[in-house]
């Protein structure tokens, strides 16, 4: 077995660390200790930029090379010849389904499409110009509520339950806040069409007896769904994974989840690309715009990851299939901008020097623009799909032996013990 030797200069004690898949167990640490009374060391790791805290079988990234898989499979292939739903039963199954197992999903999907009338009266109560993921996460939260079968998180067959709900109902809610915020009275689901079709239904049927997509735009959500299906331990599944691991309800805890993605650096960036395209306002202007990013005034939105040191493989995606959605749409006016905004940033020293790519929200807000909806939805648009990614990962934390409730440790930095005296209580508050 490969292992770690470590000296402790204080003590002058070695000790030999396991190394399995390149990785060392925080806890063996504990052991390298000065005496007896000392607790042990630990490592300190603010914003887990190197620590793994889960062994997951579900989505592998190479970032320095720009790969994703889900499953082993390229998210290149399963976004050309698969469809959401088939990638969802990927991603919680770890196969594919065969053309039976994929129809009977579908269908076991389209059961749970429908929300309760009191949840559509609960969002009936949100103000008019409620932001969409406000309204997102407190109705998935609300679910807990209808489905308190879903506390016992340990039955395989109530896991599966919740899944199927989740996935049924997410577009519905996605939609009626979406009609909500456009005064439009909600659209019941229609369970003749595929997945990302019954969300269009949802989301901009009228009056017409029968919605019938457009099949390119209904293919390029379905693309985008794909895309955004699961990123393994992203700041909204380590959320989903934390809350979780107190066995609290997957509705509960999706709607940390979703919460932790509505963040501007997390999800709510596709919304704030738009914002900044809108900012900058014409191509001329993007030069100028560059160099208040290098003075260190704002960032560039959509640029930059975490994981990423090379392209996002999903950013090529996309931009593929803006293409085919504004032969339908006609261009986005905002494309130029986000085009020569790429141009200038991949040549310019400051970005190449920090790695700075761009991600996955570059380009989807200004398809999503381009197809009708407003920057305030987009951050809802990535929690569909991304309900998959944390129930998958969810339920993967709840079956592995290992986890248990998330609970990092501190370096307290706060002051020693002290005690109230009369001297204390008459300086008290002068700090404030
Ligand atoms: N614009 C300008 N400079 C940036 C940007 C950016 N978008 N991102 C990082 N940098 C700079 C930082 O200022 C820092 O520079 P320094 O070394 O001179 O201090 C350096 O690059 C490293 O940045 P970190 O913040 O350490 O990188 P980290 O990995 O922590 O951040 C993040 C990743 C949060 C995505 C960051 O790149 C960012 O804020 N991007 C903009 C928001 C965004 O697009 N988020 C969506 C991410 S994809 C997703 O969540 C779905």
């Amino acid at each position: 077995m490969d292992t770690l030797q470590v000296i402790d200069s204080r003590t002058g004690a070695s000790y030999q660390i396991p190394i399995t898949d390149g990785t060392i167990r925080a806890m063996d640490f504990r052991a390298i200790r000065t005496g007896p009374d000392d607790f042990g060391l630990m490592v300190y790791d603010p914003a887990f930029t190197n620590t793994a805290s889960c062994r997951s079988a579900i989505t592998y990234i190479d970032g320095d090379v720009g790969i994703l898989r889900y499953r082993g499979y390229p998210i290149e292939e399963l976004a050309e010849h698969c469809t959401f739903l088939d990638v969802a039963y990927l991603i919680l199954t770890g196969e594919l389904p065969s053309p039976g197992e994929s129809g009977e999903w579908r269908n076991r999907i389209n059961r749970h499409t429908m929300i309760h009338e009191n949840l559509k009266k609960f969002m009936e109560g949100f103000r008019p110009d409620a932001h969409p993921m406000g309204m997102f996460v407190s109705s998935v939260a609300a679910l807990s509520t209808f489905y308190p079968d879903a506390r016992d998180v340990h039955s395989g067959a109530s896991r599966q339950l919740q899944i199927l709900r989740l996935i049924g109902k997410v577009p519905t809610i996605a939609a009626y806040a979406y009609r909500h915020n456009l005064g439009l009275p909600y659209v019941y689901p229609d369970n003749r069409l595929s997945y990302t079709e019954n969300f269009m239904n949802m989301l901009w049927r009228t009056a017409e007896p029968r919605y019938e997509p457009d099949p390119v735009l209904a293919r390029a959500l379905d693309v985008l769904f794909i895309l955004h299906a699961d990123h393994e331990q992203n700041c909204g599944t380590n959320a989903m994974r934390a809350v979780g691991s107190a066995q609290t309800d997957p509705y509960l805890s999706l709607s940390a989840a979703a919460a932790a993605l509505a963040g501007p650096l997390h999800g709510g960036a596709n919304e704030e690309v738009l914002r900044m395209l809108d900012e900058i306002g014409h191509v001329k202007n993007v030069p100028a715009y560059v160099e208040t990013v290098k003075a260190g005034k704002h960032r560039l939105m959509g640029f930059g990851h975490r994981v990423y040191k090379n392209y996002d493989p999903r950013a090529e995606i996309i931009k593929r299939t803006a293409e085919q959605v504004f032969a339908v749409t006609g261009a986005n006016a905002k494309l130029e901008i986000a085009l020569e905004l790429e141009r200038i940033a991949l040549s310019d020293e400051y970005f190449i020097k920090r790695k700075l790519y761009p991600n996955v929200d570059f380009y989807s807000g200004i398809i999503y623009q381009a197809m009708g909806f407003d920057p305030a939805i987009f951050t809802v648009l990535f929690a569909i799909p991304r309900t998959v990614g944390w129930l998958a990962q969810w339920q993967e934390m709840i079956q592995d032996p290992e986890q248990k409730i998330a609970r990092p440790r501190q370096i307290f930095t706060g002051p020693a013990v002290r005690h109230i005296g009369v001297e204390s209580l008459k300086t008290a508050g002068a700090g404030i």
